[in-house]
């Protein structure tokens, strides 16, 4: 995601009470950072936040996270965060060190329109390589359970056989998300954008 520098970044994040950037001290006490014992779903690479906060809004039963690396696009997520949410934490991370944030604690991980990383090169930067699959098993409670929306025929292509590979059960699959009978979905900025443009939303649900 290409994100112009934001003036006021550093006083954005350094003044939001929903902005963890020392995630590792919390790992395998996150239901302390809630104060409960709600389940805890996370999405990797959340962007500016229009899923994870729908998502929080609507489901306060359930604990969100959105893990983001990139600071300025953590900014423009907080300044969205339209009003107290005791339900959502926003964590300033890279997700390759993801086994020193969880410990069996996660029940569900989104993958939100992912980078494609389309060179063959590349692949093993994607979010659903066998190199982040492994990473994945060690932050699940007992089930693992991801569910990935993309508009990229490759990078879906690619996860599909990369899921089944590693172990994975196909729950739920549609090759138009927004023609199809899966009901509930919350649409990120990017498959706004995407769909507006007429190209299909690959969605995939999977569990192990
Ligand atoms: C293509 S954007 C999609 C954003 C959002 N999920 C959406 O659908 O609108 C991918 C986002 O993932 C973030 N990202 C990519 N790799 C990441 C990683 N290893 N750890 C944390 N964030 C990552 C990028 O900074 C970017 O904001």
């Amino acid at each position: 995601m290409r994100q112009r520098n934001v003036k006021n970044k550093q006083e954005i994040l350094d003044n939001s009470s929903y902005l963890i950037i020392n995630p590792k001290e919390y790992c395998g006490k996150w239901k302390n950072v809630f104060e409960n014992n709600n389940p805890i779903h996370i999405e990797i690479g959340t962007g500016k936040g229009n899923f994870i906060i729908g998502k929080s809004l609507s489901n306060p039963e359930i604990n969100f996270i959105g893990i983001e690396k990139v600071d300025s696009i953590i900014a423009r997520c907080l300044q969205k965060i339209p009003e107290d949410i005791p339900n959502l934490k926003i964590v300033r991370m890279n997700a390759l060190e993801i086994e020193e944030v969880f410990n069996k604690e996660i029940d569900t991980i989104y993958l939100n329109f992912s980078d494609p990383w389309p060179k063959k090169r590349w692949h093993k930067r994607r979010l659903t390589s066998e190199i982040f699959l492994e990473k994945y098993d060690a932050v699940f409670k007992s089930n693992n359970h991801i569910i990935q929306k993309t508009d990229n025929k490759g990078l879906f292509e690619y996860s599909v056989v990369s899921f089944s590979t590693y172990g994975y059960t196909i729950k739920d699959f549609s090759l138009d998300l927004h023609n199809s009978e899966i009901e509930g979905n919350i649409m990120t900025e990017y498959e706004e954008k995407f769909s507006k443009k007429g190209n299909p939303i690959y969605y995939i649900e999977v569990e192990k």
